[in-house]
């Protein structure tokens, strides 16, 4: 990206300065705090109360005060404003207990006033270094008014569209999850954790939470360890090597135990073998979740999940009343609740809040540092990144600003809408809707039509159920149909902006029918029907069932929700000031039916080498093909690149050795453009059976027209490595196949051994 102004060689010193803050730690200034603190203020130290309530802004002062007073608490979360926070703190300073400052969270999930697009649209963009700049802004802006904890990066692998947190994390696959999961703990962390912007990041939800059975938030898990460890673990370990400072366990079961009450999970893989050295929160009640999950009583609820090793709890209040008492019953030891004490004590220490407890606290830094226009401009590169043009018959966009242009569709102007899922802190009043930004990109140039066009769904309670606060005019579908078909019938072309409001994806918003919502699927049939050429602009947060539409409109661009500056960044795309390069990171169906789809499945028997028709005695079904409707990695650009035949330096991968792979990719069109080119490998015959290919590396690069660029890869045996059923990390000498283009299945490949 050219915007950036943080290169890559800032954020190596990022990476590295994270690692060297963890050896300042001064744990004989630790040692002697607690020697000073009573059981008491110990448990105290793990207690996590909710602040406020970030919506309306208000703060439970009166709970909070006397909670921070008689030091019952480690930190508090959802507390908006810098002024609120800064009273907190000072009360823990100067009135508490030995003066413990307070960690201070939120979930800064995709910015904070500044709104980037929701994080599967990031990870569309395959591009680390924007999203670690869009952290490092998400952190400037959440220091600058208190925050110093962030519930973020979610990195929860996801193979089913109709989880609604599949809107949150990266997409399907591990080694991308693993790249972006990095970025996102550099950029909040910025220098280890020791400016005043640094925030210290959350990975969550650890671990699985994006496998809930049949894609039902909070719905348990039941998975052999090898597809966990090789397709699922990847992200949260990659999250652990690059020092997140926190992880938060998932509300989920696994194989029948509780996540945040998993030794195996905590102490064992998270602590012991990935040298994971930070503190372990639960998520939002998750202790008292326990009893009801069949897996605690409800009076050994805390001590069950201190034992585990998860170190503070979100909200229940259970540690804060029940842990002395588990201590007396000899459920728990003393070093239990001190190891976690300290672990939550040296996470302050790393932020810097002993030394100054007030660094998060200045004031003065709201209008240096809110919603700059810097940040803002940012934020529109960066979301035009993430859109992803599924079709475009004809070359139909981008759009010459002339003519008659209607814009329909209950998405053209929501600007409450625009910045998608978890973006509590932004101020929507300051957006712009499609309809806004459209007036400004077309001033006079073109006449410009607009119609609602029809509601989200026919039925008013569905579409109620899904707006929390971010509610859509409601209207007559009929009317509404009707007057959409005049205007379409007085344009020269059609624009939709169809698809999910901003909260039908997102925490607790699993969807069955994952397709365009009724009354405006009938509104694009009948839009089509006029026989005028029309655009869909999609708004989601998930992977949507597309196949009439794919079928029908001959240009699809979608945009899923691209934070508070979308409006602008959507019209720059449509109207040819920006080219759209991103690429799915999940695997679109073509039928629900098919769900679970995703590329790095395993081979099946009987398999089905011709998708085009039924093949009796295959692994196919009857009456819907095995393809995609569009496969991970897929996306097309305004201009078209051309790949040559790639070639490797040897076909022979000595131990600890590398090859490399080149192949020439052309700019064949008319557009200087990025192209995002994919490097998979494929082990045909191993102790267990591996997938048909899986993504190893990638590379994102810029193609003037009409020039060529030689890209290559380097292939080492890491490569190859995998977890097979006894755990066991390696791989089998032998032949791999490589693979390589601009999508998961438009693949040239070639054989190589490695030994
Ligand atoms: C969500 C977490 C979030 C927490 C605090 C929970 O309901 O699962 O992702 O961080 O609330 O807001």
């Amino acid at each position: 990206m050219n915007h950036s102004n943080i290169t890559t060689a800032v954020l190596l010193l990022l990476y590295a300065a994270t690692a060297q803050a963890r050896d300042t730690d001064n744990n004989g200034f630790i040692d002697s705090l607690m020697a000073e603190m009573s059981i008491e203020e110990k448990i105290g130290q793990l207690n996590l109360p909710v602040g406020g309530d970030v919506v309306s802004g208000t703060a439970q002062a009166a709970v909070l005060d006397s909670l921070i007073m008689q030091g019952k608490i480690g930190g508090f979360f959802n507390v908006k404003g810098v002024d609120a926070v800064a009273r907190f703190q000072r009360l823990a300073v100067e009135k508490g207990p030995h003066g413990i400052p307070l960690l201070v969270g939120a979930d800064v999930v995709h910015g904070y006033e500044t709104v980037f697009p929701i994080p599967l649209a990031l990870s569309c963009s395959w591009d680390s270094t924007a999203i670690a700049e869009m952290a490092r802004i998400s952190a400037i802006e959440a220091t600058a008014d208190g925050v110093n904890w962030n519930y973020s990066p979610m990195v929860d692998i996801c193979r089913d569209p109709r989880w609604g947190r599949i809107a949150e994390g990266s997409g399907e696959d591990p080694y991308l999850g693993s790249v972006l999961a990095q970025a996102y703990v550099h950029g909040y962390q910025g220098d280890g954790m020791r400016s005043d912007s640094s925030l210290m990041a959350c990975v969550k939800h650890y671990a699985l939470y994006g496998a809930a059975e049949g894609g039902r938030d909070y719905n348990g898990v039941d998975m052999s360890r090898e597809c966990m460890f090789n397709y699922y673990m990847p992200p949260y370990k990659a999250a652990a090597d690059a020092g997140v400072g926190s992880v938060m366990t998932s509300f989920n079961l696994i194989n029948g135990q509780h996540a945040t009450a998993s030794e195996w999970l905590i102490n064992g893989v998270l602590r012991n073998d990935w040298d994971f050295d930070g503190f372990v929160v639960t998520d939002y009640g998750s202790i008292d979740e326990l009893p009801i999950m069949g897996v605690a009583d409800k009076e050994d609820a805390a001590a069950v999940t201190l034992r585990a090793g998860t170190d503070m709890d979100m909200v229940t209040g259970r540690y804060l009343n029940d842990l002395k008492g588990a201590l007396e019953r000899g459920l728990v030891t003393e070093k239990m609740i001190d190891d976690a004490c300290r672990r939550i004590l040296i996470a302050k220490q790393r932020l810097g809040l002993f030394d100054d407890p007030y660094k998060y606290c200045k004031p003065e830094r709201l209008a240096k540092d809110m919603y700059t226009p810097r940040h803002r401009k940012i934020a529109r590169d960066i979301a035009a990144e993430t859109f992803v043009l599924l079709k475009n018959d004809k070359h139909l966009l981008p759009l010459q600003k002339k003519g008659r242009i209607a814009l329909i569709g209950p998405l053209a102007n929501a600007a409450n809408n625009m910045s998608g899922t978890w973006s509590g802190y932004c101020k929507p009043e300051n957006h712009k809707s499609l309809l806004d930004a459209f007036r400004d990109a077309l001033g006079t140039d073109a006449e410009l039509l607009y119609a609602q066009g029809s509601n989200i769904y026919y039925d008013e309670t569905t579409q109620r159920n899904c707006d929390w606060g971010r509610s859509i005019a409601r209207g007559n579908d009929d009317e509404m149909h009707r007057q959409a078909i005049e205007i379409a019938n007085n344009a020269d072309i059609i624009i939709c902006a169809l698809g999910e409001s901003a909260e039908m994806s997102g925490e607790s918003s699993s969807r069955a029918e994952i397709t365009i919502p009724d009354t405006q699927r009938d509104l694009l049939k009948q839009l089509y029907a006029t026989g005028k050429p029309v655009i869909l602009l999609l708004f989601t947060g998930r992977p949507l069932v597309l196949d009439w539409e794919d079928n029908h409109i001959p240009a699809i661009l979608n945009v899923w929700f691209g934070g508070s500056e979308a409006a602008d960044a959507i019209a720059d795309v449509v109207f040819g000031e920006k080219v759209p390069s991103g690429k799915l990171t999940t695997t679109w169906p073509r039928s629900i039916g098919q769900i679970p789809l995703y590329y790095n499945h395993l081979p099946s028997s009987h398999p089905d080498f011709d998708s085009t028709q039924f093949n009796p005695y295959r692994s196919n079904y009857i009456d819907v093909s095995n393809e995609p409707l569009y496969p991970f990695g897929y996306g097309c650009s305004y201009t078209t690149f051309a790949y040559s035949k790639p070639y490797i330096s040897t076909d022979r991968l000595a131990k600890g050795g590398a090859i490399s792979l080149s192949i020439d990719v052309s700019n064949a069109g008319d557009y200087d453009g990025y192209e995002i080119v994919q490097l998979y490998i494929n082990d045909p015959v191993a102790r267990i059976a591996r997938p048909v290919k899986e993504l190893k590396s990638y590379k994102r690069v810029f193609i003037p027209k009409g020039e060529t660029v030689n890209v290559s890869f380097e292939i080492d045996s890491d490569m190859l490595k995998y977890y097979d059923n006894e755990l066991k990390y390696g791989y089998d000498s032998g032949e791999f196949r490589v693979m390589v283009g601009p999508d998961s299945k438009d693949l040239q490949s070639l054989i190589f051994y490695a030994e």
